[in-house]
C-alpha cells in the first residue's frame, strides 16, 4: 500500500512529540500496513536508537509466530528502534520489553492491574489488552539493529472485531471504564521500552525476578504449550519465570522443563 507520512497523531504534531518524548526521530503515518516494517526500513538506511513510528491504524499488523494483529483506529501501534550490539542473551530481549511496559502502564494508570503473559502479552483482567513483537536483524557485531512494536488495544473492540478475539481479547478502556488519550499509553510504552532493552542483562537479577514474578499472569495456571517449530500440545501448570528467561512448566507426567519457543494457551 502507499504510505503517506500524517501530520499528526492524536491530535499531536511531530514537533510537540519529538519535545514530549525528547528524541529527534518520531515519524507519524496514517494507515499502515505495519509500522515494525516501516522502523525496519528506516533502521536499514541509519535511523538511530530511540526512532519512534506510529500509526493510526494498520492493515498488515504482524503478531507473534506469523499471527496477524488486528490494528483498527484508536489503538496504539508503535515500533521503536534498538541498537544494542553485542547481547549475551537475546532471548531475555522480548521479556524485558514486556516487564518494562507492564510496570510503566501500572505506574499511569490509577486502577490497572497488569499482568505479563509470558514472554510477552499484556494481559488485563484476565484479558489480552497488548502484544509486542521483537524483531532483530543481525550482523557481524552482533545485532545490528532491533525492531520492538507494540500494539496495544487503547479503545474498546468493535462489533465487527473478530469474534475469536472478543473472547479473548479486551482494551485500557473497556478494563478503566473511562477514556484513555493513545498520547498517554505511548508514554508508557516508550518509557517501559526504554526502561531495560537498552542495557539488557545477560539474566535476570534479583530486582528483574521479583519483577517477572510480580506481574507473571502464567503462574500457577493450567496451560496447553506447543513448540514455535510444531508438535503436540502438552498440558501443564506454569509454576515461574527462569533467570534466563525461560518458561518454566511442570507437564502433567514427567520433570520441570524450561521452555523457550513456545506458544501458550491458558485452559479457561
Ligand atoms: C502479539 O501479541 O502477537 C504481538 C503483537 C504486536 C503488534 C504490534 S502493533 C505495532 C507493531 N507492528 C506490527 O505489525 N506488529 C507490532
Amino acid at each position: 500500500m502507499t504510505t503517506r507520512k500524517a501530520k499528526t497523531w492524536a491530535g499531536l504534531s511531530a514537533a510537540e512529540l519529538r519535545d514530549r518524548w525528547n528524541r529527534e526521530d518520531v515519524h507519524l503515518y496514517g494507515a499502515v500496513d505495519s509500522t515494525n516494517d516501516l522502523a525496519r526500513e528506516l533502521a536499514d538506511g541509519g535511523a538511530p536508537a530511540g526512532t519512534v513510528v506510529l500509526a493510526r491504524e494498520q492493515k498488515g499488523g504482524r503478531g507473534r509466530a506469523g499471527r496477524s494483529w488486528h490494528s483498527p483506529a484508536g489503538g496504539l501501534y508503535l515500533s521503536m528502534v534498538f541498537r544494542p550490539g553485542r547481547v549475551e542473551n537475546p532471548e531475555l530481549l522480548p521479556l524485558l520489553a514486556g516487564l518494562g511496559i507492564v510496570r510503566e502502564l501500572e505506574r499511569r494508570f490509577e486502577g490497572l492491574r497488569p499482568g505479563l503473559k509470558w514472554p510477552n502479552d499484556l494481559m488485563a483482567e484476565d484479558r489480552k489488552v497488548g502484544g509486542i513483537l521483537s524483531e532483530a536483524v543481525w550482523g557481524d557485531e552482533g545485532i545490528r539493529h532491533l525492531v520492538i512494536g507494540a500494539g496495544v488495544n487503547v479503545a474498546p473492540l468493535k462489533s465487527g472485531a473478530p469474534r475469536g478475539l472478543r473472547s479473548r481479547a479486551s482494551s485500557l478502556e473497556a478494563v478503566l471504564e473511562r477514556d484513555v488519550p493513545l498520547e498517554e499509553v505511548a508514554d508508557a510504552v516508550i518509557a517501559g521500552l526504554e526502561a531495560f532493552v537498552p542495557r539488557a542483562p545477560e539474566r535476570l537479577d534479583a530486582a528483574l525476578l521479583s519483577l517477572a514474578d510480580r506481574y507473571d499472569w502464567l503462574r500457577d495456571r493450567r496451560v496447553g504449550v506447543t513448540p514455535l517449530d510444531g508438535g503436540d500440545s502438552v498440558a501443564g501448570t506454569c509454576v515461574g519465570i527462569a533467570p534466563d528467561g525461560a518458561l518454566l512448566f511442570r507437564p502433567d507426567r514427567g520433570a520441570l522443563r524450561r521452555l523457550t519457543r513456545v506458544s501458550v494457551e491458558a485452559e479457561s
